[in-house]
């Protein structure tokens, strides 16, 4: 895997000078971070997911022994549901359906309950904590869905994935006898698509897990090593230096269709972690910088005039393949040959071109923009993709010292949402609410 820096003009950054300058910086904080990993408090178990084979085995066995399953139904929102989008986007293949239910908008779940066969669903409830009020409403409504067609059969046709302990999920599922996988209590949300909230779904979809965990093992090891070959930690420092410079806003533009989910993962991942008020000491702060979705070359349409042109208040991260999986030659043809630079050639070169001409057309406007490079888009590179933004994420937690694995603001919405629904327990936030005009 490569970084490969463009001449990033006057407001750009010497990469080699900057990491020699901050690599006693950057080992502190990857030594501070494998060492708090063993303590559960710190949200730290996206490390080790990956390494937990037997956890993928009983992800496998289950898959195995369900093979009439012909829709596969994720209720679930945020990090419950954008790594499963973004793999099964790049590599879900098969016989088997993936929906995924994801917000409360009703007219889509109408349609979608409309479209299925309730005797070849299953339908997974992923919820670490057990309770977000999106996905409890979602199951509601499917479990119903379930009991009324298949009457007692319902049981069979749900898989919970939760805490172990924590929420109101786990004794439910013993309670009524359902099959259950576990979030493992130290993995967060946006940190768990290498657990069964991921690896599930994407069992179903066909998804070479040993690969994706392979992968993501790799990242472990890079991450974890000298800072000279260590990618997670370069970008961290990237965009370290730069947000200092005041790029704010980091665009992330993979030029692939597939990987057209990466966005959503990447956005969730970096905004809620790093989007922080307060630091480590609990002093005021306010930091983070705001991911920006964008896909080549469609937004090269689009975007790419603004972020050329417009003020250079940006990073603007590509992903782009080395090689494709299949490629598509452009034919010649008669009558047409003021196109006859297309002709012969292939997509993948077109699309390799139109990513490198871009790159360079931001640096030579000055605006600072790097390129990661994949071999190709497999399971192994994307697990490993995944994991080392899991760890450009941390890193950049340890250089802006806060805490990059917890997400206070977007507790508060879920309390509001309770006390606005009438939830028990949450009487005197509804109280405040009311006061503030809320209700
Ligand atoms: O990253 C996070 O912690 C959040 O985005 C959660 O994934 C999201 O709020 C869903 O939470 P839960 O899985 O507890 O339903």
């Amino acid at each position: 895997h490569n970084l490969s820096v463009e001449r990033v003009g006057a407001q750009g950054m010497d990469l080699a000078a900057e990491l020699a300058a901050n690599a006693r910086k950057l080992e502190a904080a990857r030594d501070s971070l494998v060492a708090r990993k063993s303590n559960p408090e710190e949200f730290l178990g996206w490390m080790d997911t990956p390494e937990d084979t037997e956890a993928v085995r009983e992800v496998l066995r289950y898959r195995q022994a369900n093979p009439w399953v012909r829709e596969f139904v994720v209720l679930g929102i945020g990090g419950s549901a954008l790594g499963t989008q973004c793999v099964h986007a790049a590599l879900g293949q098969g016989p088997v359906r993936l929906h995924i239910v994801d917000n409360v908008e009703p007219e889509p779940i109408q349609e979608l309950l409309r479209s299925l066969d309730p005797r070849v669903s299953l339908v997974n409830v992923i919820s670490k904590s057990g309770s977000t009020a999106e996905t409890m409403a979602a199951f509601l409504v499917f479990r119903k869905w379930l009991e009324d067609s298949l009457g007692e059969d319902w049981k069979r046709h749900v898989v919970v994935t939760t805490d172990p302990a924590r929420g109101l999920l786990r004794p439910y599922a013993q309670a009524e006898g359902l099959a259950a996988f576990e979030v493992p209590p130290a993995v967060g949300g946006r940190y768990s698509v290498t657990c069964p909230v991921g690896t599930l779904p994407l069992a179903f979809a066909e998804v070479d897990l040993d690969r994706l965990m392979a992968g993501a093992r790799k990242a472990n090891e890079l991450a974890t090593g000298p800072i000279g070959a260590n990618l997670s930690a370069q970008t961290a420092l990237v965009n370290e230096r730069l947000a200092k410079k005041g790029m704010n806003i980091c665009v992330f533009m993979p030029y692939s269709t597939r990987l057209r989910y990466l966005p959503d993962w990447f956005v969730q991942l970096h905004d809620e972690s790093l989007g922080k008020m307060k630091d480590k000491q609990g002093r005021e702060v306010r930091v983070g910088t705001t991911a920006v979705r964008a896909v080549g070359t469609t937004d090269q349409h689009a975007q790419v005039q603004l972020f050329r042109e417009g003020p250079h208040d940006k990073l603007v991260t590509m992903v782009r393949l080395e090689h494709p999986t299949e490629d598509l030659e452009i034919p010649a043809v008669k009558g047409l040959e003021s196109l006859d630079y297309l002709f012969g050639k292939s997509f993948f070169e077109l699309l390799t071109a139109e990513a490198k001409a871009t790159a360079h057309a931001l640096a030579k406007a000055g605006q600072p923009n790097y390129t990661v490079t994949l071999e190709r888009l497999d399971a192994y590179n994307l697990g490993w993709l995944l994991q080392h933004l899991m760890w450009q994420t941390a890193f950049l937690g340890e250089l802006w010292n806060i805490n990059a694995f917890d997400q206070p603001g977007v507790e508060l919405g879920k309390e509001y949402t309770y006390a606005l629904m009438g939830r028990k327990g949450y009487e005197r936030l509804a109280q405040e609410l009311k006061s503030e005009g809320v209700e």
